[in-house]
């Protein structure tokens, strides 16, 4: 069955990552894109990363949206009001597209975007060193340091770049909250200087920010970009009014948003529908249907913080052969990463690797998810043994919640949105024969081994959604409809 068949004639569909971010939500969005008049980001920024393959050749993209390559079909790519903007990285990631020969005439940039300059990219890095054991694992992209002055509300915005006195004034004012912090700490600035020689030189000599060379750097960054830079907002809300089809691209997932996630340990965005919405301008209630896409039935996490059913530590330890069915989690842990080639985009780190974990599914699914699609399946064809994470057990010490006391021993069936006390929580299974057979060359629900149809049955009763899709390789054609 063609995925066409599950998609509505017209009206707005997103796509959201229901756990920690690389769910595979590129893959799914290419698929959608085949369906979409537009396609718009609206969270996140260059932490982002996804896989573009152009002539049998990947390439790995974190700014520009993943139907890049339907423009030449007309197909008009956002970059909305929501997104952290890098202005550098979007200009190479052109450069790339056009070394490529691969159209972006129909990409438009939101004015009304924040900026990711100089000085947030420091101070994300800064900070991170500074934090010890306390760190978040960031991207190192100045994420967080940009939204943090987006809510300060001292904040720069893309069309900042287009006019020179308003950008300078913006700037000097945005970087006076900075320098105490700067200059608190001279040594790690300068670590991270060496660490980044694209930085250097907005550096000058007096060990200061340059505003001069951001200006002139920067508003020539702005007039190459201006091409593209529109209201985006209204460009969307019309395209919703003459019944366009319009696909939404989360970035990031569920788990690590601002509002919903797993806190302190997330994005500063909020990565959920309500925010994906939000930052292209739409409200929540006009998006049709929310495709929550799962990673099954193992899962990934970069960066620090929980991961209840994690199976050993995120290292390349070597194993000559890592064995999918070792007696050792962290053997098997290494096999899935290799199998699932599980490697962060935009940092390269090794991914951490564990179980479904059904209560956090719960959680991230009461921010939204009317259907769910399964991907990576076909990592685990090997598998002899499939496990699932039903419930917790609580171990830690008493915890107050307001209208609920928490006591050591409690069934736990919906996870917490706080990373401490989610630490004390003990994973309870459901283990299950797996499927032994290899599914990639599958195209049919009517193939799918009844082991698997199993697991799937018993996802969709714990977590009360519907399986929709189900993706077994990495290509297009590697989907099955149910
Ligand atoms: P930041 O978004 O760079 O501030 O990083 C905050 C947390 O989100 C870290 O744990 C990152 O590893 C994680 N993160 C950010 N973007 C992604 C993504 O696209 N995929 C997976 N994890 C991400
Ligand atoms: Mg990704």
């Amino acid at each position: 069955m063609s995925i066409k068949t599950i998609l509505p004639d017209r009206g707005v569909v997103a796509i959201v990552g229901l756990q920690w971010g690389d769910e595979g939500k590129g893959k799914i969005v290419d698929l959608f894109a085949q369906w979409a008049d537009m396609v718009a980001r609206g969270t996140g920024g260059a932490n982002a990363g996804h896989t573009i393959v152009v002539e049998g050749v990947s390439h790995v993209f974190h700014l520009v949206p993943s139907a890049i390559l339907r423009d030449a079909d007309g197909v008009t790519n956002v970059i909305g009001q929501g997104v952290a903007f890098d202005p550098a990285i979007m200009l190479d990631e052109l450069a790339e597209l056009d070394r490529l020969q691969v159209s972006y005439r129909n990409l438009r940039i939101s004015r009304n975007a924040h900026l990711v300059l100089t000085q947030h990219l420091i101070l994300d890095q800064l900070r991170e060193l500074k934090s010890g054991n306390a760190k978040i694992g960031t991207t190192g992209k100045g994420i967080g340091p940009t939204y943090s002055d987006h809510v300060g509300r001292i904040g720069l915005r893309v069309a900042d770049l287009l006019n020179l006195d308003a950008f300078r004034a913006k700037l000097v004012h945005n970087l006076e909250s900075k320098w105490a912090e700067l200059q608190a700490s001279p040594d790690l600035v300068k670590q991270v200087m060496r660490a980044n020689t694209r930085l250097s030189p907005f550096w000058d000599d007096r060990e200061m920010i340059s505003v001069d060379v951001i200006l002139s750097v920067y508003t020539e960054f702005g007039q190459r970009l201006r091409p593209l830079i529109a209201d985006t907002e209204s460009l969307v809300s019309q395209a919703v009014a003459d019944g366009k089809r319009v696909l939404l691209e989360g970035a990031q997932a569920s788990l690590l948003s601002i509002d919903h996630g797993i806190y302190p340990m997330v994005t500063s965005s909020d990565s959920t529908i309500a925010g994906l919405a939000n930052g292209v301008g739409l409200l929540g209630s006009q998006v049709d249907k929310v495709y929550g896409i799962v990673k099954a039935p193992f899962m990934t996490r970069v960066g620090s913080g929980v991961f209840p059913t994690e199976l050993g530590p995120a290292e390349d330890e070597v194993f000559a052969d890592a064995d999918i069915n070792s007696q050792d989690p962290f053997e098997q842990c290494v096999a899935i990463r290799t199998i699932g080639n599980e490697y962060g985009s935009t940092t390269g780190r090794p991914r951490r690797i564990g179980w479904l974990d059904l209560p956090l599914l719960r959680h991230a699914l009461r921010s939204g998810g009317d259907e769910l699609i399964l991907t990576k399946v076909d990592v685990m064809d090997e598998c002899a043994e499939i496990k699932i994470c039903t419930h917790y057990i609580y171990r830690g010490p008493d915890y107050d919640l307001g209208d609920q006391v928490l006591k050591p021993g409690d069934e736990v069936l919906v996870a917490f949105g706080d990373d401490a006390l989610m630490q004390e929580m003990e994973p309870v299974f459901s283990t299950f024969n797996g499927w032994q057979q290899n599914l990639t060359d599958m195209r049919a629900s009517g193939q799918l081994p009844a082991k698997l149809l199993r697991i799937i049955r018993f996802i969709e009763e714990k977590v009360d959604r519907r399986v929709a899709v189900v993706s077994v390789g990495p290509d297009r054609e590697q989907t099955v409809v149910l």
